[in-house]
C-alpha cells in the first residue's frame, strides 16, 4: 500500500476529497464506497466544501455504504442509514435515491446480504472505497475471524466495537448486537481503496493492516491483497509502522 502521513484529519480530508473530485470530474456517475464512524467526517465536510466552491454537478454519483446495524427502528439517527443522510447525502448534495445502505431490517434479513451485493454488481463496482478501521483490526464491520472472500452477510459485533460505538447511543446496552456488513471479498472488489486512520488508538491495527501477515485475525491486513490501496495516517496512527 502507499502510505501518506499527514498532520491531521484536515489535511487527509482535503486530499481524499480532492481525489474524489478528480474522480467525478472523469465519471459522473462515479460510484463511491461509504464509510461511517468518525474517521471519515473530515473527508466529507472537505468534499461538501469542494462540491460547492468548485460546482461539481454530483447528481449522478451514486454510492455504496459498508455496513449497517441489524434491528435498529426505522428512521433511528444513529442507523447507518441515517447517518449517511445526514452526514453525506445531504450536505454533498446527492441524490437520495442512488446512495445505498444494507438493510437492517430484520424482516427482510435472510435476502439482504444478497440483495446488496446485486445491486453492487448492477452498478458496476465501487470506483474508490473509503475506509476506516476500528481497534480490533475491523474493516466494515468484519471482525476478528472473517473470511478475506467474505461477501456482505450478517455479523455480530464485538464487545470492543460495541463499547467504542457505544458513544454514539445513549446507553451502551442500546448498541445492537448484530450488523450486516459487506464482506472482505466485497470490500476488495473495490477498485481504489483510501484506508484512514488517526489517533494512537489506531497505531496497531494500522500496523497489522500495513505490514502484517495477510491473515483472517486483522481484516484490515487484506488491503495488502488489493492492488491499490492508500493508507492515509496522522502521525499518531502512523507510531507503529517501521
Ligand atoms: C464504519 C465501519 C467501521 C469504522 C471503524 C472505525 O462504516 O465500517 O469499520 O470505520 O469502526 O470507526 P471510527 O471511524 O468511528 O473510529
Amino acid at each position: 500500500a502507499e502510505v501518506v502521513i499527514v498532520r491531521d484529519e484536515d489535511a487527509a480530508g482535503a486530499l481524499v476529497a480532492g481525489a474524489i473530485v478528480e474522480l467525478i470530474r472523469a465519471k459522473p456517475d462515479a460510484v463511491l464506497g461509504l464509510a461511517t464512524g468518525s474517521t471519515p467526517l473530515a473527508t466529507y465536510r472537505a468534499l461538501a466544501r469542494r462540491i460547492r466552491d468548485d460546482r461539481i454537478d454530483v447528481r449522478g454519483v451514486r454510492g455504496f455504504a459498508l455496513d449497517e446495524y441489524v434491528g435498529l427502528p426505522a428512521g433511528h439517527p444513529e442507523s447507518y442509514r441515517a447517518v449517511i443522510t445526514r452526514e453525506v447525502v445531504e450536505p454533498l448534495g446527492l441524490t437520495p435515491e442512488l446512495v445505498r445502505v444494507p438493510n437492517g431490517d430484520p424482516a427482510t434479513i435472510r435476502t439482504a446480504g444478497a440483495d446488496y451485493e446485486a445491486a453492487m454488481v448492477a452498478a458496476g463496482g465501487v470506483d474508490l472505497q473509503i475506509l476506516g478501521i476500528g481497534r480490533t483490526g475491523h474493516i466494515g464491520f468484519n471482525e476478528p475471524g472473517s473470511s478475506l472472500a467474505s461477501l456482505t452477510r450478517v455479523k455480530t459485533l464485538t464487545e470492543p466495537t460495541r463499547a467504542d460505538n457505544a458513544r454514539f447511543f445513549d446507553s451502551p446496552d442500546d448498541v445492537p448486537m448484530h450488523c450486516i456488513t459487506q464482506g472482505i471479498g466485497t470490500i476488495l472488489r473495490a477498485r481504489h481503496l483510501v484506508l484512514l486512520a488517526f489517533g494512537e488508538a489506531k497505531a496497531d491495527a494500522i500496523v497489522a493492516a500495513v505490514e502484517g501477515p495477510v491473515t483472517a485475525s486483522q481484516p484490515g491486513s487484506a488491503i495488502q491483497l488489493h492492488p491499490r490501496t492508500t493508507v492515509i495516517v496522522d502521525e499518531a496512527a502512523a507510531a507503529r509502522l517501521e
